[in-house]
């Protein structure tokens, strides 16, 4: 057990990919997690049962992470079950638009950012209260490596996530004084439902080609780069943004 033991973690968009490796990840550090979902409730009891079968404990919490009453909702729910949420990852992963900026609606690129910073401003506000009242607090946001380094087709994604590292900065400027500590964690290409949704198969080789770690990312490395940030002795780290893209871009 770690100095994390009996800390409650609220990790948004964790019925599938890095967000349930995070909330495995963060139960096996001896948090309490709760496995925050928009739609897909059975994947989401899933990674609650697992995460009780190997002895840890989670609730899942359904909520629209762009809707603010939702999240005031959730973030009461689980201060009445645990008293509050000492660390919050926001992970939840806002669709968005895959096209040139030539195809792209404005409806399409602002409704993305919008979405984007309307949810990162709604779990943040919610989560606050607790933190600074007890001058403890950590936020780890996901971001992306697109966010400095442009693909094709991933304007929205990338615009809108360099926004939120941004947003991450100056929450840190703020917060710190107040004893919470706010990081990104921008990783790369990941194995996961969305990049089987958005890479090719010749796509996905040329990544593993790029970099020198030989291979994508798999959930659970991004996962403990989160888990490091969210530790209690992880004390002296704020507005900070770790890659997790096995050196294919080193900045
Ligand atoms: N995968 C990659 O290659 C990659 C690379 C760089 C950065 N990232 C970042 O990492 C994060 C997770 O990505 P992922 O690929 O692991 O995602 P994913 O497997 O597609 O999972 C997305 C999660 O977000 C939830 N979600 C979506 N909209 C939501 C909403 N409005 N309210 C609450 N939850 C919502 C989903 O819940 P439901 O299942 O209920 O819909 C699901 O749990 C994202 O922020 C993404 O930008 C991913």
């Amino acid at each position: 057990m770690t100095g994390t033991t009996g800390r409650v973690a609220m990790v948004t968009g964790a019925s599938s990919g890095i967000g349930a490796a995070t909330a495995r990840v963060l139960t096996e550090r001896g948090m309490r997690v709760v496995v925050n979902y928009l739609s897909s409730s059975d994947a989401a009891e899933a990674v609650v049962a697992d995460i009780e079968a190997a002895g840890g404990r989670a609730m899942a919490v359904q909520a629209d992470v762009r809707e603010m009453a939702a999240v005031q909702h959730m973030v009461e729910r689980v201060r009445a079950a645990w008293g509050g949420v000492d660390v919050l990852v926001h992970n939840a992963l806002i669709p968005y638009a895959v096209k040139s900026f030539q195809d792209m609606t404005w409806e399409e690129l602002g409704g993305k950012l919008d979405a984007e910073m309307r949810a990162a401003f709604a779990v943040t506000k919610a989560v606050l209260p607790t933190m600074t009242e007890q001058s403890w607090g950590r936020i780890i946001y996901l971001g992306t490596g697109l966010s400095r380094r442009p693909r094709a087709g991933m304007i929205a994604l990338g615009a809108s996530k360099a926004a939120l590292e941004q947003f991450a900065r100056y929450l840190a400027q703020e917060l710190g004084p107040l004893g919470v500590t706010v990081n990104v964690v921008a990783p790369g290409p990941v194995e996961s439902r969305i990049a089987d949704d958005v890479l090719d198969d010749a796509t996905k080789q040329r990544q593993v080609t790029a970099t020198p770690l030989g291979r994508l990312a798999h959930p659970a490395d991004v996962a403990h780069a989160v888990a490091f940030y969210a530790d209690e002795d992880n004390a002296f780290m704020t507005g900070t943004t770790a890659a997790v893209n096995g050196g294919m871009a080193m900045y």
